[in-house]
């Protein structure tokens, strides 16, 4: 982008929050700077090769520069880079609805589009929430979770959830639940000694 790396770190360290990053230990350590991409590889700016281990955080699970796919993205920014689904509809979003609801087991024959993985649980959950209320049985308003579960950072996910460095603080902020153990036995608190 033509600005130096000296330059992107001081605004780096001015302007940004990193998510869950521990921002003083983090503005100590050399800032690994990502440029490029390429497969299972992430290249910083001085060309230095790292193995994306995480996926970019399991958002990319075919890789990076999949040719397919960033011509596929090329070739819908040359018509129209956003288009609301409410009270519209556009070609790649009723296809891939129908590719989906074809891979997804019988009876789930609709899509409902969300943005991220805590929206999608706040969607999940408002849904479900809805559906008793139209039915008749307003009555049923809770919610069971797993314990130790994770689904994202927004209150209605937060609710849900049960990663107590993550989500204590915001206790007073969230709607009741019902707790059961997870199916997960590493340090499980039911485990004999
Ligand atoms: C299991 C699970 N659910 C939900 C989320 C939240 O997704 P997002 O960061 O897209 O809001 C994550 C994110 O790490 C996750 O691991």
């Amino acid at each position: 982008m033509g600005y130096s790396y000296e330059t992107l770190v001081n605004w780096d360290r001015e302007h940004l929050w990193h998510p869950f990053t521990q921002m003083q230990g983090f503005r100590e350590e050399e800032l690994l700077l990502i440029t490029r991409g390429e497969g299972v590889y992430l290249f910083d700016h001085l060309g230095r090769r790292y193995l994306d281990g995480v996926s970019s955080l399991w958002t990319n699970v075919h890789g990076h520069g999949r040719p397919e796919m960033d011509q596929a993205v090329r070739g819908q920014l040359e018509l129209v880079a956003h288009s609301t689904l409410l009270g519209l509809a556009h070609p790649p979003a009723i296809v891939l609805a129908r590719a989906l609801a074809e891979v997804t087991p019988p009876g789930l024959t609709k899509v409902f589009y969300s943005d991220s993985g805590s929206t999608a649980v706040e969607v999940a959950l408002k849904m479900a929430f809805q559906y008793w209320q139209l039915q008749g049985s307003p009555q049923k308003q809770r919610f069971l979770k797993l314990s130790g579960a994770y689904h994202g950072d927004t209150l209605g996910a937060v609710s849900v959830g049960g990663i107590t460095l993550f989500h204590d603080i915001f206790r007073p902020l969230l709607f009741e639940t019902l707790e059961a153990p997870a199916p997960y036995c590493y340090r499980c608190p039911q485990a004999e000694d």
